[in-house]
């Protein structure tokens, strides 16, 4: 098996301004690939992670340090303010503050204590600790807010644009690791599951690497500073079918779909809504089900104001990694990304 790893990358520009940098998130998908662009190009990296990170606690402090290699790691809990101060900033001068950290499950209370609450305290430990620039990872989908950790989100970009200090917000499309859960499943020579028929929704896929670059960029380019940046990666929009007929291609299969109502999702919706109502534990299931029919139902590109439309003429592209090629490597051995709570297939 290959590992897809960010190796295969070239050497970056360095900075022409290296800073101290202190980065929130870094053991996730996209944290990780920041935080290789920012030790790339010459910034001095300090990580602040919880003491069991990764997907379900897959990694002990060990393997966090070892992943981070670049960096310096420190742990801690982001969700206490003193701990932020005591662990992660340690009465240090720092310059600039980048987040890619985000409620793994986005579940609402865990999305306001992370989306919102931690990126607050973190904000004001930032800023007392001499930042003056902040870049923050959000998600374009808050353009259209009907999920708790969306509104989470715009809570903070709020609180961030408000601050004062030099803010990139950058709103990406949908990542490779969301639309890959279905190679394995065409690969075994089973169906391509479609909402509708698949061609409700596209998107703009932004690779790991492209969108960490993009991120890292933030602090030297002013044309994206005090700005929202939706962001998108190479090439035109694709819906769901058109990944599906790729995949079969690319194992010599015959296309074979099945196709999922959205009314189907709509009546799990509506049960889990109404048990959770009255048993708890449900209430999170069901906002999963509720987060799996948005992205069933939502594109993931710009909306144009007069329109009211999505229009990926109107989302901006960067990088030069394509969905299809990263199915290719997966088809080629590579090994597959961990896809975590968000999962819909
Ligand atoms: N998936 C998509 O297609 C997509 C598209 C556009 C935008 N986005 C947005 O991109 C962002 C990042 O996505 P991602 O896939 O890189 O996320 P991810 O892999 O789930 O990583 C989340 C990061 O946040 C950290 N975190 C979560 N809860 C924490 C807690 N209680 N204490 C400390 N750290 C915590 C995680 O640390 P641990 O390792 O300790 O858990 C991890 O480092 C999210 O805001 C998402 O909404 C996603």
């Amino acid at each position: 098996m290959t590992a897809i790893s960010h190796s295969n990358r070239g050497p970056a520009r360095p900075s022409a301004h290296p800073r101290r940098v202190f980065l929130l998130g870094a053991t996730g998908t996209i944290g990780r690939a920041t935080e290789l662009a920012l030790v790339r190009r010459g910034h001095e990296v300090v990580c602040f992670v919880r003491p069991r990170a990764g997907v379900g606690g897959a990694l002990a402090p060990g393997d966090s340090v070892r992943l981070l290699a670049g960096s310096t790691v420190r742990f801690g809990d982001i969700t206490r303010p003193e701990s932020l101060v005591r662990d992660g900033f340690q009465g240090e001068h720092f310059d600039a503050l980048v987040s890619c950290m985000a409620s793994r499950t986005g579940a609402p209370k865990d999305a306001w204590t992370i989306d919102h609450a931690a990126h607050v305290h973190a904000l004001e430990a930032a800023r007392l600790a001499g930042v003056s620039q902040v870049v923050l990872l959000s998600a374009l989908c808050v353009q259209k807010p009907l999920l708790a950790f969306q509104h989470a989100k715009l809570a903070f970009e709020k609180a961030l644009i408000d601050s004062g200090l030099t803010y990139s917000i950058v709103r990406p499309t949908a990542f490779f690791k969301s639309l890959s859960g279905q190679v394995e499943r065409v690969k075994r020579g089973k169906p391509f599951l479609l909402f509708g028929d698949g061609t409700l929704t596209a998107c703009k896929p932004i690779s790991d690497n492209d969108l960490a670059d993009y991120l890292a960029d933030c602090l030297d380019e002013e044309s994206r500073q005090n700005r929202v940046l939706p962001i998108g990666g190479p090439g035109e929009a694709i819906t769901p079918r058109q990944q599906g007929e790729h995949l079969f291609a690319l194992f010599g299969r015959t296309p074979k779909f099945r196709h999922v109502p959205v009314g189907l999702m709509d009546a799990i919706v509506g049960v889990l809504g109404t048990l959770g109502s009255v048993m708890p534990p449900l209430a999170d299931k069901a906002e999963l089900a509720r987060i799996g029919r948005y992205y069933a139902t939502e594109s993931m590109l710009v909306i144009d104001p007069q329109t009211g439309r999505y229009d990926a003429r109107a989302t901006p592209s960067t990088g030069t990694e394509t969905l299809f090629d990263f199915y290719a490597r997966l088809a080629n051995g590579g090994i597959a990304p961990e896809r975590g709570d968000h999962a819909v297939f």
